[in-house]
């Protein structure tokens, strides 16, 4: 059967038909809300690459932590901007560290109404801004796992409820889950930072977390964009190695990779809409030359139509605002 028995428009003639057959939508309650916490600050500092976007002071993360459930948000990102930074990532695993003192009072505040995860990486902390030790200018994988484990169970002792490694080194969801159980977190779930593109796409993160590498490049331990297969095996491995979770980042330049994560595997998919993508709309709303609202729900809908259950995205932070 074709035109003219069958028209297509009669299903999209009225709002009220769209809505009804609308079948993607965002929900407030998939969305993850990152956070920039910096040790060095007493007020909020603006983030020139991400319009819109501030590191706070530690005395203000009970209010981002309100301002995310009163939007519907049940889950913060937290990163750390540490006051010191050494060739071993101390900060990242010390028992009084920037993201540990951050969970711990978002967890006193709000018990388990608030889902914390902890970005279990180690460039934030580290002077040369790598993810793991340096050794004759080679990032080491073996030596990085034991902290890349210390600052998993750190932060699980701090009050985060759900781990999210990302540094990409091999064994390191093995390792961390080895971690936590012998620590006595064997509920504490891990979101596995499994399919992670070496991308220009976080350079506005890293104005953002001071965390641009020194020298070289991420790309001997993050994946080539041109890489597919090489995404399903990274995943399968996490899952082997006891991931909980899954995510595929960035998120808009590889919708196929979610795609194929959800329809291949069987646990939860993520993804990271990340900072470069956040600030390339601010960019163009600020111009004047997008609709800003209506293109953040055009994005979000295609990332979960792609196959992301959930989506960690700088703009959840006024999902009100925009949410058709
Ligand atoms: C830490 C980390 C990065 C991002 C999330 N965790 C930076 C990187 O790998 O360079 C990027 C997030 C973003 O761009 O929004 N390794």
């Amino acid at each position: 059967m074709s035109f003219p028995t069958v028209r297509m428009r009669r299903l999209r003639r009225t709002e009220a038909l769209r809505t009804m057959l609308n079948q993607i939508q965002i929900q407030p309650s998939n969305l993850i809300y990152p956070i920039f916490v910096d040790e060095t600050i007493t007020d909020p500092v603006p983030i020139t690459t991400m319009p819109g976007y501030f590191r706070h002071p530690l005395k203000q993360v009970i209010d981002e932590g309100k301002t995310a459930l009163e939007q519907g948000i049940k889950s913060v990102l937290l990163f750390g901007i540490p006051a010191e930074k050494d060739e071993i990532g101390k900060g990242a695993y010390a028992k009084n560290g920037i993201v540990q003192k951050a969970a711990s009072k978002l967890k006193a505040q709000f018990k388990d109404e608030l889902v914390i995860i902890g970005d279990v990486c180690l460039c934030e902390y580290t002077s040369h801004g790598h993810c793991g030790i340096i050794k004759e200018g080679e990032v080491q994988n073996d030596e990085t796992l034991e902290l890349l484990g210390k600052t998993a169970v750190s932060q699980a002792e701090a009050g985060v409820d759900i781990v999210a490694p990302s540094a990409m080194m091999d064994g390191q969801i093995f390792t961390i889950r080895e971690f936590l159980d012998d620590s006595g977190f064997e509920q504490t779930p891990i979101l596995a930072y499994s399919a992670k593109y070496a991308s220009a796409f976080y350079g506005p993160f890293r104005e953002a977390a001071e965390s641009t590498p020194k020298f070289g490049n991420r790309k001997s331990y993050q994946m080539n964009q041109g890489n597919v297969q090489e995404a399903l095996r990274e995943i399968e491995l996490d899952i082997n190695e006891g991931a909980d979770m899954i995510m595929v980042k960035p998120a808009l330049a590889y919708l196929d990779i979610i795609s194929l994560a959800k329809a291949s595997f069987d646990v939860p998919v993520v993804a990271y809409n990340v900072s470069g993508e956040y600030s390339m709309v601010k960019a163009a709303a600020l111009n004047g030359w997008i609709d800003e609202k209506t293109v953040i729900n055009e994005i979000l809908t295609g990332i979960k139509r792609a196959g992301a259950d959930m989506i960690i995205t700088y703009h959840a932070k006024d999902v009100k605002t925009w949410l058709k």
